[in-house]
Order: C-alpha cells, then sequence, then structure tokens
C-alpha cells in the first residue's frame, strides 16, 4: 500500500494556498481541509447572531454549540453550517474584515485546531492555512510556506471578483489584505509564520501549474520514500 502523507500548506492571504491546495489533493486522491472556512464559518455566524466578535466568552459558546462540516461537492469544497450551505456568504467582505479579530482568540483557536487535528489524524490530508505547519499538523511530511508581493495578490483577488461579476476596488481590496496579514502575523497565539522545516514557494511569477507541479513532485518524494 502506498504511504499516505499529511501536507500543511500556510502562507497570507491570496498567496495561492487554496487553489493550488485543492488540485494538489485531486491529483494524490487525498482530501481538502480549508482550515480558513471553518474560521470564517463561525465569525458569519457570530455576525448573523449579532455576537460582539471581540467578545471570546460570548464565541467560544457560540461556536461550541456549532456544526461546521466540509463537504467535496462538484469538485470543489462546501462549507456547511449546522446543515446549511454557506460557501458564498463566507467570502462576504463582511465576514474577510472580522475573520481575523475571530481567529485571534485562544479558545477559538483551541477549539477549531482540535477539529482540524480530528479530520487530519488519518493522513492522505492537504491541509491550508496559517498555522498548519506550526501547530495544527506539526508532524507533517510536507510543509509549505506560500508567498507573493502584496500587490500581486491584492490583483489576483481583484481580477478573481471582476471574473465573478462582484464590484471590486484595487486600492480597497490591498489595504484590506494588509490589514488582515498585519493582524495574523502579530497575533499573540499562533501567528503566521513559516514552520522552520517548511519549504517556500514565491508564487509572485509563477502560474498555478507550476505551483502544483511543484508541491506534487516534492510530495511524491516523500511518498516513494
Ligand atoms: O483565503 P484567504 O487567504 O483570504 O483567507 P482564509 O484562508 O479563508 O482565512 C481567513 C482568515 O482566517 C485568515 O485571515 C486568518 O485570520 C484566519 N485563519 C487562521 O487564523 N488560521 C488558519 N489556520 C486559517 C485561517
Ligand atoms: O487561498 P489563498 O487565499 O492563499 O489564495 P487563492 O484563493 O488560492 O488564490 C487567489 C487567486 O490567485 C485565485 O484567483 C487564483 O486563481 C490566483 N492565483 C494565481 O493567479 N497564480 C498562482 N500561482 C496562484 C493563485
Amino acid at each position: 500500500m502506498t504511504k499516505k502523507i499529511s501536507i500543511a500548506i500556510d502562507g497570507p492571504a491570496a498567496s495561492g494556498k487554496s487553489t493550488v491546495a485543492k488540485i494538489v489533493a485531486e491529483k494524490l486522491s487525498y482530501i481538502y481541509i480549508d482550515t480558513g472556512a471553518m474560521y470564517r464559518a463561525v465569525t458569519y455566524k457570530a455576525l448573523m447572531k449579532k455576537a460582539d466578535i471581540h467578545d471570546q466568552d460570548e464565541l467560544i459558546r457560540l461556536l461550541k454549540e456549532t456544526d461546521i462540516e466540509l463537504k467535496q461537492k462538484n469538485g470543489g469544497q462546501a462549507v456547511f453550517l449546522d446543515g446549511k450551505d454557506v460557501s458564498k456568504e463566507i467570502r462576504d467582505t463582511e465576514v474577510t474584515n472580522s475573520v481575523s479579530i475571530v481567529a485571534a482568540h485562544g479558545l477559538i483557536r483551541e477549539e477549531l485546531v482540535y477539529r482540524q487535528q480530528k479530520l487530519g489524524e488519518k493522513g492522505g490530508v492537504v491541509m491550508d492555512g496559517r498555522d498548519i505547519g506550526t501547530k495544527v499538523l506539526p508532524d507533517s511530511e510536507l510543509k509549505i510556506f506560500m508567498l507573493a508581493s502584496v500587490d500581486i495578490r491584492a490583483e489576483r483577488r481583484h481580477k478573481e471578483n471582476l471574473e465573478k461579476g462582484y464590484p471590486s476596488d484595487f486600492a480597497k481590496l490591498r489595504e484590506e489584505i494588509m490589514l488582515r496579514d498585519k493582524n495574523d502575523t502579530e497575533r499573540e497565539i499562533s501567528p503566521l509564520k513559516k514552520a522552520d522545516d517548511a519549504i517556500e514557494i514565491d508564487t509572485s511569477s509563477l502560474s498555478i501549474e507550476d505551483v502544483v507541479a511543484r508541491v506534487v513532485a516534492l510530495a511524491r518524494e516523500r511518498i516513494e520514500q
């Protein structure tokens, strides 16, 4: 039987993590786990319930009674919150601009890290986020840290919005990405940080296919070891 490894992909917003992770998972017949979607789902629920996103106790009570499920659907991944598909809603600007505040609470991280570790315990997963290599799967056989300049990342998100027919303002997107990166790298608990044994890939001038090929080659080396 071929060995099933775990692949951890971390990096700042719009560096290409989820796009690459999804394709790599498909190529290896692994499960893709988008941990950002879990932080987004709880943030969405908190906003819907008009909870105070700065109040950790209120949020953890809410999260403990919340079911978040990631389901493979039409070649992509759908996010179910208490049984309802909220894949689209969790990408709203209001959620995007609040999620790093929710994700900074220690108790919220503890609970979601526990759920993510359960999902990844059997291996055969590609998981992306901010603390996968450092905290969630510290023993994963392959850790990738993805980077790209802020201008390129904002440009990619801008293009993505326009393609979907959503309104988009490049300067605003760039500001929002910079603020989220700052919150994610400067928070006290599990900040966004390259694990010592992670391999850095700067995707600024690489196509999606180039990055996928590189990650799959690194994965195969480890699977065949
Ligand atoms: O796709 P994008 O890069 O915009 O973000 P995401 O992966 O959906 O993550 C949304 C937010 O959740 C991040 O900005 C972090 O604040 C938080 N997050 C985290 O703290 N830890 C993770 N493992 C994943 C996401
Ligand atoms: O998951 P993360 O926030 O890191 O980024 P993403 O949602 O996978 O990628 C953001 C956008 O950049 C998507 O529209 C991708 O198609 C695009 N992208 C790209 O143009 N070139 C790459 N090498 C990687 C991603």
